[in-house]
């Protein structure tokens, strides 16, 4: 028999407004006129299609995946979490996606002009499928933070983005993680346009010492709930999900 939990109504306070000055982007891409709502077609639904039988054994291990010659420079960390939906049931079988900045805060990406050095042993990018608890792992470097055009020079805090990909293209959520104790956090102008702390606190990977490994990495972890009332913040979905 399907356990199914409570009906939760979707918050939409929880999700910050399109039109926030203090986040400059949103002042030409935030909408004029009500929304329209688009019929989904055949092809949102059918393709493409991720195969998963693609994934290599290394696309989950950031320090390794890219390297030339030796391994990735910086604090070596393990982030693992699990994919839940609604109803804290694990989502097994998805695809999560992350791509990060290096230890010095450089995305190795051509519009990427910051001075910080790239690391010829580090790509950025990673990939994992849930097992059937909804669990995924990565093991990586702490990206540093980054200036960014906003308000003058605005800094991002650490962080790194993430996918999930879900069973169709259509279905994609974007987010990012954030580290514990960061101090740059509350000085974040796109974090300060989420109204709750508590979306905010759900952005925030938290040191878990129970999974570190010893001599090796420290770890953090970072659940994620796809949808209904206590669903992480995703990015291309501002009106809730
Ligand atoms: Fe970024």
């Amino acid at each position: 028999m399907t356990e199914t939990g409570a009906f939760m109504r979707r918050d939409r306070s929880w999700h910050p407004p399109a039109f926030a000055p203090g986040y400059k982007s949103t002042v030409l891409r935030s909408p004029r006129r009500a929304l329209l709502s688009v019929e989904q077609s055949i092809g949102d639904l059918a393709g493409p299609v991720f195969g998963q039988e693609i994934i290599d054994p290394l696309d989950h291990d950031l320090i390794r995946n890219c390297a030339a010659d030796g391994e990735a420079i910086g604090e070596r960390i393990v982030v693992h979490g699990r994919v839940l939906d609604e109803c804290a049931r694990p989502v097994p079988k998805t695809l999560v996606e992350i791509w990060q900045a290096n230890a010095g805060g450089r995305y190795r990406h051509v519009n990427d002009g910051y001075l910080a050095a790239l690391d010829p042993n580090f790509g950025g990018c990673g990939r994992v499928l849930t097992d059937a608890e909804g669990r995924y792992a990565f093991r990586t470097i702490r990206p540093g933070p980054y200036p960014w055009r906003n308000n003058g020079s605005d800094w991002r805090p650490a962080h790194i983005h993430l996918s999930i990909f879900g069973e169709a293209f259509a279905q994609r959520l974007v987010t990012q993680l954030y580290f514990e104790g960061d101090p740059l956090i509350p000085l974040c102008p796109i974090l300060n346009t989420i109204a709750d702390p508590a979306a905010v606190d759900q952005l925030t990977a938290k040191l878990d010492m129970g999974e570190m490994e010893p001599f090796d990495s420290l770890a953090y972890r970072f659940d994620i709930v796809v949808r209904g009332r206590r669903s992480t913040y995703f990015e291309n979905r501002p009106e809730g999900n």
